[in-house]
């Protein structure tokens, strides 16, 4: 129940700043929110930190919840964490981590501003695929994280991540840089900063992705992006 006044809320102060006659309470009871949510992805992480509903809880060292600002506008959503973020519990720590803040950087976008997290919270073994029963074990926490949260641009890094969200087969290639909808909120599709590590080739391409992102994230006071219908294989 007290999401639904964080969102009414945020939403208010969007059409406040837009220059609407809005009356709002002031910061206290917006800190007062701002904390709660605080509490309430902390007890999320602690859930998850002791999960067992799939094969992956006895696997890991550390649950990797996610990380960043808690009302961030923009959500990184990646596919799961790596042997870095599993010794760590920190999301996208290793090489493929330092690209994407690097490239971030550029556009004047700090890791703290938005929120980086994963599908899956604990690794696979070998960095494999996740599985579809560990998917269908997760993505409610996603779920939940997201309400919370509460972003207004979601961004979905790589082929596997963004074909679990989108629950279907796509040509990474093909719809990179294009913009989708997971549960009614605009993602963006961005090719993984791992993948760019591997195929140099590409990390133009990666750039332009972050660049084309940063810009809808610097908008925010316009409309939000328009989702094209697309082909995605
Ligand atoms: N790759 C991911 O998809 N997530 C991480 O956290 C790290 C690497």
């Amino acid at each position: 129940m007290e999401n639904i006044f964080v969102h009414i809320r945020r939403r208010l102060e969007w059409m406040k700043e837009l220059g609407l006659n809005v009356w709002l309470e002031t910061t206290e009871t917006a800190s007062s929110d701002s904390s709660s949510k605080e509490v309430e992805l902390k007890r999320l992480a602690d859930e998850i930190s002791v999960c067992r509903k799939c094969r992956l809880g006895s696997l890991r060292k550390n649950a990797v919840f996610g990380t960043g600002n808690p009302n961030a506008d923009l959500v990184f959503i990646g596919e799961a964490p790596g042997a870095t973020e599993d010794e760590t519990g920190l999301p996208f720590v290793g090489a493929a981590g330092n690209l994407l803040t690097q490239e971030l950087g550029k556009h004047g976008i700090s890791r703290d501003e938005v929120f980086i997290c994963n599908i899956l919270k604990c690794r696979p073994p070998n960095n494999r695929d996740p599985l579809p029963d560990e998917i269908a074990s997760c993505e409610p926490y996603l779920l939940r994280q997201l309400d919370l949260l509460n972003p207004r641009l979601l961004c979905g890094l790589g082929r596997f991540a963004v074909m679990t969200l989108l629950k279907r087969p796509i040509s990474i290639m093909k719809i990179r840089g294009t913009w989708q909808s997971y549960h009614g909120i605009p993602l963006f599709v961005c090719l993984h900063p791992a993948a760019v590590l591997h195929q140099p080739q590409n990390r133009q391409l990666f750039s332009a992705d972050i660049a084309a992102l940063a810009r809808a994230y610097r908008e925010r006071h316009d409309r939000l992006p328009e989702v094209k219908e697309a082909n995605l294989i």
